[in-house]
């Protein structure tokens, strides 16, 4: 392992994407320090996957963060910790806009007080709310429609003034919506509760829910059910450490997305899973939800031709069969 790469903080690196991107800073020759405070992270991923320093605490605590810095020396940190469940944040916005906004806030003035000017930022596809072209590019206007994307664009906007004000360069990554897990099934997704759509379908059919809901049949998409970006766990990963290297290199600030690139309905990933589980899944049909828009699918092309990224796994079934995989270790039965 060459002993010149430099040091990553990693918040919220004990979570789904952050220990995915752990594992392949690692891979790749860096230091890596995790500051979680667990709510939502595993401790045992950390521990016996990563092997990396793990501080357990909160990006909130200016005084942990600033002792932090003082006895680590961080070139560059990758924030993913964050609130991430849209329904929540509807109901309690407070909560997402102290720990996204407010915590942030507090990281990035520790950072500066560090003299740490390098960031790698968790956004999301839910900063564009409901899109006007498909699929969507960068510059496409930000209109969010509940709190929980509201307070990623705050962060966007934060990251431009500091970097007007005090320097700080950044690279903004907008998620489409991430899925799959280590094609080794040494760590996967594991949200509690869950509510992305692949490991629902999972569950059911390994019969921890009893059936998988559709919202909608009657959209204007060819079998009437929303249309979704599906993009694997270590292609988004991947794009991290590409990012990284770019602000590293370049000292430029930008803006990408990260999806897919082709986009899936609901009735294709069930009948996908379906097929690659070979279990039959109970459906039911409720109503659509407010604010689903028919289609959400992103461009990834400024991704590819700026930081030379490419998609290793885009097949739907391949990102199912990995997801599958873990899954079936983590419950024992493979
Ligand atoms: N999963 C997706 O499809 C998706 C899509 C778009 C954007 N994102 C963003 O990517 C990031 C990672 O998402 P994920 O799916 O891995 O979520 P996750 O919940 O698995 O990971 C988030 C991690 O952050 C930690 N955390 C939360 N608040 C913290 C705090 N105040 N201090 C320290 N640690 C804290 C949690 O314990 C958890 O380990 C989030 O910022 C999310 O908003 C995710």
């Amino acid at each position: 392992m060459p002993d010149d790469k430099p040091t990553i903080l990693v918040t919220g690196g004990g979570g789904y994407i952050g220990s995915h991107t752990v594992r392949l800073l690692k891979d790749a020759g860096y230091e890596v320090v995790i500051l979680d405070n667990l709510i939502y992270g595993h401790r045992d991923i950390v521990e016996n996957v990563l092997q990396v320093e793990l501080i357990v605490g909160d990006i909130s605590d200016r005084a942990l963060l600033d002792q932090l810095f003082a006895t680590h020396s961080i070139t560059a940190v990758m924030h993913f910790a964050a609130y991430a469940y849209v329904g929540e944040s509807v109901k309690s916005p407070a909560k997402y806009y102290r720990n996204n906004v407010a915590g942030t806030l507090t990281l990035l003035e520790a950072m500066l007080a560090a003299s740490v000017k390098n960031i790698v930022f968790s956004s999301t596809c839910a900063t564009y709310g409901v899109p006007q072209v498909v699929p969507v590019p960068e510059d496409h206007p930000q209109s969010p429609i509940n709190p929980y994307g509201k307070s990623k664009l705050m962060v966007e906007q934060i990251l431009a003034d500091f970097q007007t004000a005090y320097g700080l360069k950044y690279i903004c990554f907008r998620y489409f919506n991430a899925a799959g897990a280590d094609p080794e099934a040494r760590m996967g997704e594991d949200h509690t509760p869950e509510t992305h759509l692949i490991p629902l379908i999972l569950l059911t059919t390994l019969g921890q829910q009893k059936y998988v809901s559709i919202f909608g049949t009657d959209y204007p998409t060819p079998d009437g059910t929303c249309i979704r970006d599906y993009i694997h766990v270590v292609d988004l990963a991947n794009a991290h450490l590409l990012g990284l290297e770019y602000l590293l290199d370049t000292g430029k600030s930008d803006v990408f997305n990260l999806g897919n690139s082709n986009g899936f309905s609901i009735k294709q990933v069930i009948e996908a899973v379906q097929e690659v589980t070979g279990k039959s899944i109970e459906i039911r049909y409720g109503d659509r939800r407010p604010g689903d828009a028919p289609t959400l699918v992103g461009s990834s092309d400024k991704a590819m031709k700026v930081l030379g990224w490419k998609h290793q796994y885009p097949e739907l079934k391949t990102i199912i069969s990995h997801a599958w995989n873990w899954h079936q270790k983590r419950q024992g039965q493979k």
